[in-house]
């Protein structure tokens, strides 16, 4: 009924240990644009879960002692089955979290992309030796896998938060358990899916899907064979999860919330800019951590600037994902909607001014019409919350030190962006923001090669890159000694 050229790729079952379980009752996954049932899949629960960090800690011998490059094989015959299925992979996105098919198709190549990108970077897992302070010893470090990894994923991008995770963990040796977020399992599935036929070895990589968040979470957290956690979510949740696995000790990265500044200085190339705060903006209807959450003007240009962005959102198109020539599709549910129209309204209540969007729209209660908001100061809901939704609140500012600390004044330090043509002015800004990613001249940040993670509370750990290796990894030193006998 969807035309998947392969529909062997839709799943309805956790896959644990190589094999599809079945649970006693379903999860409903429904489609956000329509509300229309897309498939259920079997409810797994706490059993499951230990039954799927088993299998991975089972697995783990196995795979930790195969050499990096047949590891590097696999993960790229994995890699390549991926894109060889991107167009069923994206259209089972759009259906189950309602992105544009074409962006959807992006998250696909993009989540593939850590596949490629880890099945090389695995074999440059080197040690190192070090001068020892006598004679008679040598130092020497060595890196090995840290073992079973749990992850918990986002419902915001169901492909590449998994890839992201499972690529640099299986790479340097690690076992997996994941739990996806249950509005969208279905990409994990098929992930699940693709990983088998590419011949990960059962036990490897594990995907457990169930609405226990809590039971499952307690697993996944204080398991003691569990040895590291990783998390991709709100700053909140997070925060507790980093207390649950404060009980065994775990390694933990966090890819928590953010709060993004935009900001567009005196000397920028205007249209650059605009076209760098449309994609930041309104990518995935708004609801990434990386989404632009405050756009920061220079007076002097704020009129042309706010001109210039204003027609360009009017030229989104909003609708269903599947549909052709849809550029912003529906948010993922009513109530995350209502989340967004309430500080909306909080603003304007606070002397905002609604210039675009926030209107009815007869496509269903999911959508959120393109939104800006003008006159917004950094005291306002708005601009100290992390909106998720497709809303641009602007403010302006005096001067670069002005810019710096309003766009500094927050809890979030994730991701930062900034417009300028002025290479002393790059320099200073770039190393003034408090952020783990800036975007200079750049709307869009993410890729496999770069360092992804944020500072402050916007968490800790980097995925992708080099970097996102060590999170995988022991140091192990060894001192030798005796040697001069
Ligand atoms: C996220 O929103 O968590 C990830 C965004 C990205 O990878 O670009």
């Amino acid at each position: 009924m969807h035309n998947f050229n392969d529909p062997q790729l839709l799943k309805n079952f956790s896959y644990i240990n190589g094999s599809w379980h079945s649970s006693a009752s379903d999860i409903a996954v429904n489609n956000p644009a329509t509300g229309e049932l897309v498939a259920n899949v079997s409810n797994a629960g706490v059993a499951e879960t230990e039954l799927a960090v088993k299998a991975a800690k089972g697995a783990f011998k196995s795979w930790s002692a195969k050499s990096a490059n047949e590891r590097s094989v696999l993960l790229r015959k994995w890699f390549d089955l991926m894109m060889e299925n991107q167009d069923d992979l994206g259209r089972i996105l759009t259906l189950e979290q309602g992105k544009p098919l074409v962006e959807a198709k992006g998250e696909v190549a993009y989540g593939a992309a850590f596949l490629e990108w880890f099945s090389e970077e695995g074999k440059r897992v080197y040690g190192d030796t070090i001068p020892a302070p006598s004679g008679d010893k040598r130092i020497v470090v060595i890196k090995q896998p840290v073992g079973v990894v749990a992850a918990i994923t986002p419902w915001n991008f169901p492909n590449a938060m998994i890839a992201r995770k499972a690529a640099a963990a299986l790479a340097a040796g690690c076992t997996f358990v994941v739990r996806p977020a249950t509005q969208t399992p279905l990409s994990a599935l098929a992930m699940a899916e693709l990983a088998e036929r590419a011949g990960i070895p059962a036990g490897v990589f594990n995907v457990v899907v169930g609405d226990d968040a809590r039971g499952m979470g307690k697993v996944l957290t204080e398991h003691k064979d569990v040895a590291k956690f990783t998390f991709t979510g709100s700053t909140a949740v997070g925060k507790s999860l980093i207390s649950q696995c404060a009980s065994t000790v775990k390694k933990v990265s966090m890819e928590l919330g953010g709060n993004a500044p935009f900001i567009v200085f005196d000397d920028a190339d205007l249209d650059a800019a605009v076209s760098g705060a449309l994609i930041s903006k309104y990518r995935n209807a708004g609801q990434t951590c990386v989404c632009t959450n405050r756009v920061l003007v220079q007076e002097s240009v704020l009129a042309e600037f706010t001109e210039k962005f204003v027609e360009a959102v009017k030229g989104l198109s909003l609708g269903n994902g599947l549909d052709e020539g849809v550029t912003i599709g529906p948010m993922i549910t009513p109530q995350a909607v209502g989340d967004v129209k309430k500080l909306i309204d909080e603003s304007i209540s606070q002397g905002a001014q609604l210039i675009l969007g926030s209107n009815d729209t007869d496509l269903g209660t999911s959508f959120l019409t393109p939104t800006i908001l003008t006159g917004v100061t950094n005291d306002m809901a708005i601009a100290n919350n992390e909106i998720f939704g497709p809303v641009s609140p602007i403010m302006s500012f005096k001067d670069e030190s002005e810019a710096l600390a309003i766009a500094n004044d927050t809890e979030y330090g994730l991701a930062a962006y900034f417009y300028s043509r002025d290479i002393g002015r790059i320099w200073r800004v770039a190393e003034g923001l408090e952020f783990g990613m800036i975007g200079i001249n750049e709307g869009i940040i993410s890729n496999a090669a770069a360092p992804f993670g944020g500072m402050k509370q916007s968490g800790n750990g980097r995925e992708g890159s080099k970097y996102g290796l060590d999170d995988f990894l022991e140091i192990k030193y060894l001192c030798m000694g005796g040697l001069d006998k």
